[in-house]
């Protein structure tokens, strides 16, 4: 299987399989492509507890491990503490440690920088009265107490996801340990170059989310306005170049750039695929500087439901101006 490297040198898988069914897919059927995904030879899972489903892919791992389809050391397992356990994060690691019977995770994520919960399945004007800016402290605090799992070996490597330029900045120099890997939104009409750059340039792997611009995410992340990556001519040119499916291409140029891909399917054709896409027949040069042109600015998970008494819109999420917004 291709490799690629986290920031502290480990090896990782250079595709991983989602497991955000939407708000569309049970728990049931998630679980259901794991099981296919891994029998396929997938080696890394992207999970959460918010996805809502974690115990239910605990149970296809711990068959496939009890069939000897796979030893636990041979899979990456991730997972992310959700925003309303940020007080008690050990809490939650162990929690997600039972429902995935792994015994440790591979890599523990703050799945975004700041506590604002909002419940499964909300809809896009959902928003919840303790909300609040990002800080700077509340953040560390929970990034410590995941350093603290770290030593306890439960978790082996720390991500970080949702990130912008300036939060880094009020962070990093605080961390005892530097996070291994970056979760971002990331495809070809939305690569967030600057933001990209700067994840690999501090020593974390970008992992790519909704790496085909997720067609089917959740009712409240869809604008009239966006765009869909897979319907652009160059894609599909570029598809038919090489005889495959625009989905393909998308992954191809990820893997091709440097960030790791962790696209979703419940459709077995589709994600084996997927692995076996980035295995072969990689983009040319000039299909690589092709989709480089593609930058839309097209981000589609916008955060509505995050934002805080007094914020604007959702611009306020991502710090456009190159300062915290408060
Ligand atoms: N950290 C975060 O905040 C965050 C946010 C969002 C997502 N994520 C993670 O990123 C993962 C991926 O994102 P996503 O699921 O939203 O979007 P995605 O992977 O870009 O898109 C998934 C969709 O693409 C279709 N698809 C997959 N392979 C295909 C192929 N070969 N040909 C045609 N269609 C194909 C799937 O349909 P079929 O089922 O029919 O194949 C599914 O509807 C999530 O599952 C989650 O693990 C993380």
């Amino acid at each position: 299987m291709k490799m690629m490297k986290l920031g502290n040198g480990e090896a990782i898988p250079a595709i991983g399989m989602g497991t955000f069914g939407s708000d569309r897919f049970t728990p049931a059927q998630v679980a259901a492509a794991v099981e296919g995904g891994i029998r396929a030879g997938y080696r890394l899972i992207d999970c959460a507890s918010v996805y809502g489903n974690e115990k239910e892919i605990g149970e296809v791992i711990s068959k496939l491990i009890a069939e000897g389809v796979v030893e636990r050391k041979d899979l990456f397992i991730m997972s992310k503490v959700w925003n309303d356990m940020h007080r008690e994060v050990k809490v939650a690691c162990q929690k997600s440690i039972e429902d995935l019977q792994c015994g440790y995770l591979d890599m523990y994520f703050i799945h975004w920088p700041f506590p604002n919960y909002h419940a499964p399945g909300c809809d896009v004007e959902a928003r919840s009265a303790d909300s609040q800016p990002f800080s700077e402290s509340e953040f560390c605090d929970t990034y410590h107490q995941i350093e603290e799992l770290c030593q306890e070996g439960l978790v082996k490597n720390i991500g970080v996801s949702n990130m912008t330029i300036p939060k880094f900045e009020g962070v990093l120099n605080k961390l005892m340990i530097k996070p291994a890997a970056h979760e971002m939104e990331l495809h070809p009409c939305f690569q967030q170059e600057e933001l990209f750059q700067y994840t690999k340039a501090h020593g974390m792997l970008p992992i790519a989310y909704m790496p085909m611009g997720s067609p089917r995410r959740p009712e409240r992340d869809i604008d009239p306005n966006d765009i869909a990556d897979l319907e652009l001519p160059e894609i599909k040119e570029i598809a038919k170049n090489h005889g495959i499916h625009p989905a393909s291409v998308a992954l191809k140029w990820a893997v091709g750039r440097g960030q790791l891909p962790i696209p979703f399917s419940t459709t077995p054709r589709n994600y084996i695929s997927n692995l076996a896409c980035i295995e072969e027949d990689p983009l040319t040069e000039e299909e690589m500087q092709v989709i480089a042109t593609l930058e839309k600015e097209n981000r589609l998970v916008k955060g509505q439901v995050f934002l805080w008494d007094g914020a604007k819109d959702w611009h306020d999420l991502w710090d456009e101006d190159g300062e915290i917004v408060r």
